[in-house]
């Protein structure tokens, strides 16, 4: 088995890096690695942020589109010639209304949220085979773990994510290269701050990017945070269905809709 580098000697490619998570785990981790490059779609954003640091690079790239990924990776590839880490970051959200029920949007939020993580995995494969010991970090969800009202597209696409990385795994071991899922729960950004529910247990950015860091630091499996949070989630999936739909459905404001016209 090769040895993993040191934070200190790794490149590192980071997704969805121009707000929240992303924007912290930037600031987080450009102290401790020896060269980051940064994407997403915003490139002002992106520069703003790398000019802070004479080790980090914006690399503007659409996750939905497997060139721009591949100019990004070639970039890379010129400076490099190899890449330690992926952090597949990007991401989006939207909730279905079942009176509004829209099957493009399933569509608009797996073309990011799966296809697009996909999509970075490939261009970034065949540099993470020039490393020692390679490593791909995919951020998915703890929805995952319950499956939520109004979170059937968030939710479907994030449990795809898992279990794709869970199989990945599998395949990239000969190949010397580790995986790790992280399940973050509620993390104030940018994409939750849009939300009009209560969300226990919100953490911050730069919480959620510190938990990411010493999760990756130790290749755990699975990176997931607050503990208290995923540990409750984690013992609801547990329950038989009945309980989980007798729960899930008293979450529901269609539930809550419908039990108001009945009575
Ligand atoms: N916040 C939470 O409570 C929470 C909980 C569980 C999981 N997560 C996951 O954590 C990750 C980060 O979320 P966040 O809360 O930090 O959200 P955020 O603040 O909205 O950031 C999302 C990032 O993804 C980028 N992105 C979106 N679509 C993209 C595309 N097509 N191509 C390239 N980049 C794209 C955005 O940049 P541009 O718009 O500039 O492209 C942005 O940098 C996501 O995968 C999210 O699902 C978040």
């Amino acid at each position: 088995m090769s040895r993993t580098l040191p934070l200190s000697q790794q490149v590192i490619w980071l997704t969805g890096a121009s707000s929240g998570i992303g924007e912290a785990l930037t600031r987080h981790l450009a102290p401790l690695c020896r060269h980051l490059y940064i994407s997403a779609r915003s490139t002002d954003k992106l520069n703003a942020l790398a000019a802070g640091f004479n080790n980090v690079t914006a690399l503007p790239a659409d996750i939905t589109d497997e060139t721009s990924l591949a100019n990004a990776s070639e970039i890379i590839r010129e400076n490099h010639q190899r890449l330690d880490t992926l952090i597949a970051n990007a991401g989006t959200c939207e909730y279905v209304d079942v009176e509004a029920f829209e099957p493009a949007m399933f569509r608009r939020v797996h073309e990011t949220n799966l296809f697009g993580l996909v999509n970075t995995v490939g261009a970034a494969l065949p540099l993470l085979r020039n490393s020692p010991r390679g490593y791909i970090v995919g951020v998915s969800s703890s929805v995952a773990m319950l499956a939520m009202p109004r979170a059937e597209a968030y939710g479907s696409s994030k449990a795809a994510v898992t279990h794709f990385l869970e199989s990945l795994k599998a395949d990239v071991a000969a190949l010397n290269i580790d995986v790790s899922v992280v399940s973050p729960g509620f993390v104030k950004t940018p994409l939750t701050d849009v939300n009009d529910f209560p969300m226990p247990m919100r953490i911050t950015a730069d919480e959620a990017a510190v938990a990411t860091i010493k999760g990756l630091e130790r290749r755990s499996w699975h990176i997931h945070f607050p503990k208290r949070f995923t540990f409750i989630l984690w013992c609801l999936g547990q329950l038989p269905a009945f309980l989980r739909h007798r729960l899930t459905r008293a979450m529901s404001r269609t539930g809550t809709s419908a039990q108001e016209t009945e009575q």
